[in-house]
């Protein structure tokens, strides 16, 4: 980690540990709720949630497929612009699939509101959104389904989530 990322962060709010258990429980959950379901389509959307994606994939035991989307971000401000672009829209056919979206955090619901009906109309049997943290700033919908922890409302950086592109290799997740 640079000098100036170490000054910047104000405290851990999420340890490593804390971490690896909820994702684990995560995994068991998912496991036990698709075990009689179609097969599973586990969609990431990039870049904030590529480590939690990978550390819960590797915990659900069974098969399954995964893909990703990328959906614009908020470039180096710290508030939604409310724009949702898909930059990037996975080839692979939803029909007679169950999909589960991976996000790294919801705060006003905007992303999941936007792109959830676009993905539903794609004709998968089902979306599920599991996000590893959740603001709980306002009531959002589609309200995901799993959600790892209840963040405060400060902006986080770490295990995947950014300011600016900076900090999302950090194995814990904190406050700026
Ligand atoms: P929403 O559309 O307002 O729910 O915001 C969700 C998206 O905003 C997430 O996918 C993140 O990319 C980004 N975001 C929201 N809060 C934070 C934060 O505290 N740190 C980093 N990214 C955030
Ligand atoms: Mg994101």
């Amino acid at each position: 980690m640079s000098q100036l990322g170490e000054r910047m962060i104000r405290r851990v709010v999420f340890t490593e540990a804390e971490i690896r258990e909820r994702v684990a429980q995560l995994a068991r959950e998912i496991t036990h709720a698709y075990a009689a379901s179609d097969p599973l389509l586990v969609l990431g959307l990039l870049k904030g949630s590529f480590i939690f994606m990978a550390d819960l994939v590797r915990g659900i035991q069974l098969p399954l497929q995964l893909d990703f989307l990328v959906v614009a971000s908020y470039g180096r401000q710290k508030t939604s612009s409310g724009d949702v672009r898909l930059l990037y829209d996975p080839p692979s056919s939803f029909e007679g699939r169950s999909v589960l979206l991976v996000e790294d955090i919801v705060d006003s619901g905007t992303t999941l509101r936007r792109l959830v009906p676009r993905l539903m109309a794609r004709g998968p049997t089902s979306i599920e959104v599991c996000t590893l943290l959740h603001k709980r700033t306002t009531s959002v919908e589609p309200e995901p389904r799993w959600v790892g922890f209840d963040a405060p409302n400060e902006f986080l950086v770490g295990y995947g989530l950014d300011h600016a592109e900076d900090f999302r290799h950090l194995p814990y997740i904190a406050s700026l």
